[in-house]
């Protein structure tokens, strides 16, 4: 036998109905699949993953954290071959398909008179080098016949971005070994990467059941890793029979450990948390787990099309991180999740030698990151983009940004001092003093040829008033982290920082995106001078905060992304405009997300990259900064009145926030809302106090706050950092 089996006791095997008082929201479910012509439409199929390893399933290919092939032109996710996609040569009378977010299980029944056949197929959690099925045959009608199922196999060995040999085979095992075929840059990556992969054997007669057997059980183990002595570890242990209960319910517990870590909860309207659910589900699944066994690895990156796809240049951006990393997917996770914002930072960290170098490639100081970036750092946008490349430079603020906020939401002074968050804050902000020029004729300073986010302004504008702002917030916050880091910040970079030149209309009371920007007749691509309300929140008053919205809103272009409407509806909401914000937040996920299983499109009309996780990251920000209400801020997290409830729901539940090593649980009703404190840090050396009428209290563990709801609650440190 070529092959593994387990007996089927490991199993419970019960016919259930699915229950929909309580999986609708968590399970997402169909009984034809997406279907392209003759061929599955792998762009609307779910994938599994754990940050390490992530595949769509049923696809060809499975992709692994960090790995990529190709030049600095041509850089994108290698392919390593799926060996979880055979199909079953078999007509079922009933089928379905089904993702369970809740578990981060994908598990398919196909059913006839005679026999049924389930498959789940995950990507541990408990080690994340792990993808796994489990397929269960049980016969259902008692005719003492043997059953054979054939499959087609579709095993490839071969791929056109890793040089495999199968380094072995035999009944336990096929071992693929190689290296990605080229590297990306031979200055910050020395060889080839290397990959092996482990993984059972298929029945080559196919799916069997003995005339006297009801049901029986085969694991199929998949162990991908860069060390083939942790890959060889895993595998082994993986394909124990022994092993395999206890594999399959630390990894149920371990997501269900994540959602009782964070998470959001609606009342009143399934529909909308199942698009809560969603957009968590695929974010997280391309994050590494909140606690595993597995060693800690370096984390490479979250891409706008996720850890599932990105194996060709030209599709769903190829794997690459881009600001989409920090300003859109990022904020929706640091509330919840610091931990893995955490690793999000801890991947421009990693590449800092790269930065460095990009900033003096240009003639620069201090840290200057890609555009795009994928293993090593150097800029991988694609040939044919090199002014979007050279232009494009916010995101080396936009990163400094999440800096700020991740130090805002945590306090964390040890990841300043000791863990390169110091060098990350001041090196960037080092950056933005040398690019700056200063015009005698304005007496301010001005950030020349820059390409803003809005890429219409394509291939430069002087002035991106969005890059101005990120620029001066850069430079701002390493002064302020300064007594930490002891990094003493020039006062020339303050000068500059407080007197950057930022383009407005004075005869409409407006913010120009860049200068010279005509506010009637200009199409523009995305959100951007919008985005200084929010995510930046830079002093302005109501009737500017309106105009921003109320003149870029016809100007941007229906074609745009996904997630120009969710900042919107923070906008809205901040200006109490409900009706509005209810409008584009209505757009902001109806317009993107496919169903049966939520996929996002980048726009409308199912176009664009998929799996798009920077829509669904704005979408969650349009929930937790709009509806909630929370902005966070180095100084405090504040509860802006009035916290909203979205479209017909009845309460809004913030469940498991994390503020200075407080947990917290925001609930909003009609009329109140509430804090629930479930847990403080008594480690923290900042004792956090609550403001109310003025005083302050201090937060202590297991008190409830209540407010009527046009009541403005502040939570902060009783001590603000270096005052
Ligand atoms: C459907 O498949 C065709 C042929 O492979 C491809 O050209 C097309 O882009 C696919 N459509 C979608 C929406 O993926
Ligand atoms: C890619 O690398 C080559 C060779 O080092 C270099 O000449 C080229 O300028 C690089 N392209 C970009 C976009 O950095
Ligand atoms: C989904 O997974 C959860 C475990 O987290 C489990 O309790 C639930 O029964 C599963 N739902 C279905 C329909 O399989
Ligand atoms: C940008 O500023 C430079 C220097 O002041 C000027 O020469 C150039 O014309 C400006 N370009 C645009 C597009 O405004
Ligand atoms: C802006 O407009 C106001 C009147 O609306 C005027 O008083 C002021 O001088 C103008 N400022 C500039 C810099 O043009
Ligand atoms: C508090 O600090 C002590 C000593 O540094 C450490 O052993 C302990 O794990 C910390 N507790 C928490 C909850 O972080």
């Amino acid at each position: 036998m070529l092959f593994l089996v387990i007996l089927s006791s490991l199993f419970v095997v019960v016919r259930t109905v699915q229950n929909h008082q309580t999986g609708f929201t968590t399970i997402f479910t169909t009984n034809r699949l997406p279907w392209n012509g003759s061929v599955l439409d792998y762009r609307m199929m779910p994938y599994v993953g754990n940050g390490h390893v992530a595949t769509v399933v049923f696809s060809d290919f499975i992709y692994m954290n960090g790995l990529y092939n190709g030049d600095n032109g041509t850089s994108h996710r290698a392919r390593i071959p799926s060996t979880l996609n055979w199909q079953f040569l078999f007509h079922p009378s009933t089928s379905s398909f089904s993702l369970n977010v809740s578990s981060g299980t994908f598990t398919e029944i196909l059913e006839n008179d005679e026999v049924r056949i389930e498959q789940r197929i995950f990507a541990s959690q408990e080690y994340t080098e792990l993808l796994i099925s489990h397929v269960v045959i049980t016969r259902l009608a008692l005719n003492g016949r043997k059953i054979v199922l054939p499959t087609r196999i579709n095993e490839q060995v071969t791929s056109d971005d890793i040089d495999f040999v199968v380094a072995a085979r035999n009944e336990q095992y096929v071992l693929l070994s190689g290296k990605t075929r080229q590297v990306e840059n031979n200055q910050f990556q020395l060889e080839q990467l290397p990959v092996f992969v482990y993984y059972t054997p298929l029945p080559v007669n196919g799916f069997e059941l003995d005339p006297q057997e009801t049901s029986r059980t085969y694991l199929f183990v998949t162990s991908i890793d860069s060390e083939q002595e942790r890959a060889k570890r895993r595998f082994e242990y993986a394909s124990n029979e022994r092993h395999s209960d206890q594999i399959w319910s630390s990894h149920v517990s371990l997501w269900n450990d994540v959602w009782s870590n964070g998470r959001v909860e609606i009342v009143g309207d399934d529909e909308l948390q199942r698009q809560i659910n969603s957009a968590f589900y695929y974010i997280l699944s391309s994050l590494p787990p909140l606690s595993t066994r597995s060693e800690h690895k370096q984390f490479y990156g979250l891409s706008p099309g996720s850890l599932s796809r990105g194996g060709l240049v030209g599709e769903d951006y190829a794997g690459h991180s881009f600001w989409d990393t920090e300003t859109w997917i990022y904020p929706s996770i640091l509330l919840f999740y610091p931990n893995l914002a955490k690793e999000m930072l801890s991947y421009r960290i990693a590449l800092r030698d790269s930065a460095a170098d990009n900033a003096r490639l240009f003639g620069y100081e201090g840290w200057r990151y890609p555009w795009e970036s994928a293993r090593t750092g150097v800029d991988v946008t694609p040939d044919g983009y090199l002014d979007i490349a050279t232009y494009q430079q916010h995101i080396t603020g936009d990163i400094s940004f999440a800096a700020r906020q991740y130090i805002a939401a945590t306090g964390d002074r040890k990841w300043l001092m000791s863990e390169y968050g110091g060098d990350l804050v001041y090196e960037t902000a080092r950056f933005w003093a040398s690019r700056v020029v200063y015009s005698n004729e304005k007496k301010k300073y001005e950030i020349l040829t820059v390409l803003p986010p809005d890429e219409d302004a394509r291939p430069f504008k002087n002035n991106s008033v969005f890059t101005n702002a990120v620029a001066s917030y850069s430079i701002q916050l390493a002064h302020r982290v300064s007594c930490i880091t002891k990094k003493v910040v020039p006062q020339h970079w303050l000068d500059i920082a407080f007197n950057l030149y930022f383009p407005f209309d004075n005869a409409t009371q407006t913010h120009l995106e860049y200068d010279g920007f005509d506010l009637k007749n200009t199409i523009i691509k995305q959100a951007d001078a919008v985005l200084l309300g929010f995510p930046l929140m830079w002093p302005m008053n109501k009737e500017v905060r309106r105009n921003d919205l109320l003149f870029y809103e016809p100007l941007t272009r229906a074609s745009g992304p996904a997630m120009t409407w969710s900042m919107h509806t923070i906008g809205f909401l901040e200006l109490n405009d409900l009706d509005k914000a209810q409008q584009f937040f209505r757009r902001a996920y109806e317009t993107y997300v496919q169903p049966p299983y939520n996929i996002w499109t980048e726009i409308p009309e199912s176009l664009g990259a998929v799996n798009f996780i920077t829509g669904a990251g704005g979408f969650l920000q349009a929930v937790i900064f709009g509806y909630g209400g929370i902005r966070l801020t180095l100084d405090q997290l504040e509860v802006m009145p009035p916290p909203r409830l979205p479209n017909q729901a009845e309460k809004l539940i913030f469940h498991g926030l994390k503020y200075h090593g407080s947990i917290l649980d925001l609930t909003i009703d009609n009329q109140n809302y509430h804090i629930d404190v479930r847990g403080m840090d008594n480690n923290n050396s900042m004792s956090l106090v609550y403001e109310y009428e003025q005083e302050h209290f201090p937060l202590t563990n297991n008190i409830r706050l209540s407010y009527p709801i046009n009541t403005r609650l502040v939570i902060r440190p009783l001590m603000h950092f270096c005052a």
